[in-house]
């Protein structure tokens, strides 16, 4: 992804791992999230960057942790960090999440994480990526999305306003998703979301299908 983004110039340590400021802040919040909603079993993680957060939370979730992303120059920093955990983290796998197909050649997961993602696609992209999603989740398992949003189109803070508007400005096809217009496109394929605010001014969806 050639966006120049708040963390476009993290550090990369001697060992490979990337450090992603942004994803050092947040990780200890959405851990606390994923540790209330019972987890067990596969984790998928889609987009997982620099790795960062397969590092500090497989272990502490005890989950079989599958990192992947569109990009392969991310996957030194995630194998990087995997070894610097030493916990049960899986070598990453590409997945473009907003190809139409990838569920059907992942198979089924217990679980399901995304954490900044949405807002840096196009809507069409995001459709495809929310279209999946349902399809990669096993019965009884949970969906988690993390990022900021829009809330009845706008966004609600200055500093989200102005990423939004950066984001337009390098591509007008990109910017921030609104909360009602994902929540629709998950509860149109069956599911049930639940939503808790996060620190930034973020949110976390935790998307389950409805009836398992
Ligand atoms: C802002 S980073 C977020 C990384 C990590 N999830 C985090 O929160 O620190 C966005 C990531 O999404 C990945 N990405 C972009 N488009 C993607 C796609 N279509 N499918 C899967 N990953 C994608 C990028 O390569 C990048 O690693």
């Amino acid at each position: 992804m050639s966006l120049k983004l708040p963390d476009s110039g993290a550090e990369t340590l001697p060992d490979g791992r990337r450090m992603v400021a942004s994803a050092a802040r947040n990780a200890g919040p959405i851990l606390e999230v994923l540790q209330g909603l019972g987890l067990r079993g596969r984790l998928l993680e889609i987009a997982s960057g620099s790795g960062l957060h397969a590092a500090h939370m497989a272990g502490p979730l005890g989950l079989i942790w599958q990192p992947s992303d569109v990009d392969e120059t991310n996957f030194p920093s995630i194998r990087a960090w995997a070894a610097h955990a030493g916990v049960g983290i899986l070598p990453p796998v590409l997945l473009d999440a907003t190809q139409a197909g990838w569920a059907a050649r992942l198979g089924q997961w217990d679980a399901i994480v995304l954490t900044n993602l949405l807002h840096l696609i196009a809507e069409p992209a995001a459709k495809t990526l929310l279209a999946e999603l349902p399809k990669a989740l096993a019965p009884g398992g949970a969906a988690c999305l993390y990022g900021p949003f829009l809330r009845d189109g706008r966004a609600t803070s200055a500093g989200d306003a102005a990423f939004d508007a950066s984001l337009r400005a390098q591509d007008p096809a990109i910017g921030y998703k609104d909360l009602g217009w994902v929540g629709n496109r998950l509860a149109g394929a069956g599911m049930t979301v639940a939503i808790t605010a996060m620190p930034a001014n973020n949110l976390m969806l935790v998307a389950r299908h409805s009836h398992s």
